[in-house]
């Protein structure tokens, strides 16, 4: 689905990213691990367009959209919800909504979005509760459930996930991998799930990267990757042998 090759990213003189090559199955879900500042979010703004790179990103029928702005990738189909979350505060859950289509709905469109809000909301019916609720006033959890929401109002072929799980609760981060996989399995979307969760992460996902200074050093189907002596020193430690 998506080919990456060779890929620096930086910003100012600092290089991010050292020349990664990856590439992001259909259907699956792969997922990257790595310290904090290893570059894994900046490896999700490069293929969103959010930050100076260079370097090839083929995605589908050999298009490269390495050069792209961030507008014109969302609108080939990939979206990317970022570290933090970023719903906006003072939108309802239901504006929240609206505003995922922009990038195929238009700022003043009229095409009815009723169905694909309906589907949102059947993932995540706690969203429904709230549709009138600031958005600022959400949990944790479910405000990552809104930027998730957010992101598949907008026809996304490809998701590109920043560390979901990040400040939420062990029983709310079980919920959300839950839905994670729906959307992979049911939905059909390609997923990109950047997390420090390791173990979750390659628990969750078919194939596994890890980065480590802007390197790619590690990489494999998950299974093997879990096996692997440097990632159970470095990243699972004492939970290696944990279910
Ligand atoms: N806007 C920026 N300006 C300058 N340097 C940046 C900027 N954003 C990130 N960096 C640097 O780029 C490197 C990679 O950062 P990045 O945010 O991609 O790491 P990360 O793996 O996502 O970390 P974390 O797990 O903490 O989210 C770090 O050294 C960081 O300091
Ligand atoms: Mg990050």
């Amino acid at each position: 689905m998506i080919k990456i090759s060779n890929l620096h990213a930086y910003y100012g003189t600092i290089e991010a990213l050292k020349g990664i090559n990856m590439e992001i199955r259909k259907g699956q879900i792969t997922c990257l691990i790595g310290s904090n500042g290893a570059g894994k979010s900046t490896l999700l703004k490069s293929i969103s367009g959010a930050c100076n790179r260079s370097g090839s990103i083929m995605y589908k029928d050999n298009a490269d959209i390495s050069n792209l702005s961030p507008q014109k990738v969302a609108r080939l189909g990939i979206t990317h919800v970022p570290e933090g979350r970023h719903v906006f505060p003072g939108l309802t859950v239901k504006e929240n909504l609206e505003v995922g289509t922009i990038n195929w709905h238009g700022f003043f469109g009229r095409k009815p979005y009723q169905k694909e809000m309906e589907e949102v909301f059947a993932l995540f019916p706690r969203l429904k509760e709230r549709e009138n609720q600031l958005s600022w006033s959400l949990s944790g959890g479910e405000q990552q459930m809104l930027a998730i929401g957010r992101a598949l109002m907008s026809h996304p072929e490809v998701l590109l996930l920043d560390e979901p799980s990040m400040g939420l609760a062990p029983l709310v981060i079980a919920e959300l991998f839950e839905k994670i996989v729906e959307i992979n399995k049911e939905w059909g979307l390609t997923i990109l799930l950047v997390e420090q969760n390791a173990k979750l992460a390659m628990k969750t996902a078919d194939y596994t990267y890890v980065l480590e200074r802007g390197n790619i050093t590690v990489e494999g189907p998950s299974a093997e990757v879990r096996s692997n002596d440097m990632v159970i020193k470095s990243y699972l430690g004492k939970f290696a042998n944990t279910k």
